[in-house]
């Protein structure tokens, strides 16, 4: 996986990041199969519970383009170790992704862990048959 430049993509998209009530900035990035990059960066609601993370974002912004998978992912945060996607996260990855999905977390002093899917999510929700 070329990484680079999605790490810019999920880096710039974090910037954008709309987090005025936890302060927390995420970035995202996706790599689709054939087709562009796609970023989201968080976007906080004064309600608290519309706020929407930056990888469900990204997500959105592929499939709302034409992409039907999704074959890399980047989360871009100011922790260290940085942070992994929540639950509801994975789960939605999971609808585009297999379980060896990988998924690169990065700091903005350059830490990097790489996973997969199937890592973070092993059992993920499925409808019977
Ligand atoms: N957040 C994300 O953007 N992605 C995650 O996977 C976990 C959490 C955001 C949501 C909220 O704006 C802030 O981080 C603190 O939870």
């Amino acid at each position: 996986m070329n990484w680079g430049p999605l790490i810019d993509a999920a880096v710039a998209a974090r910037n954008n990041a709309h987090a005025p009530y936890s302060g927390f900035k995420v970035g995202a990035a996706l790599k689709t199969q054939d087709g562009p990059i796609h970023q989201g960066c968080n976007v906080e609601n004064r309600s608290y519970g519309a706020t929407i993370c930056a990888e469900r974002i990204a997500v959105g912004s592929a499939i709302s383009s034409g992409a039907t998978g999704i074959e890399g992912v980047v989360v871009v945060t100011d922790t260290s170790p940085p942070s992994p996607p929540c639950g509801l996260c994975l789960q939605v990855l999971a609808e585009f992704g297999d379980a060896q999905l990988p998924i690169l977390l990065v700091n903005l002093e350059g830490e990097r862990l790489e996973f997969r899917l199937g890592d973070f999510l092993p059992h993920p929700f499925d409808l019977p048959g």
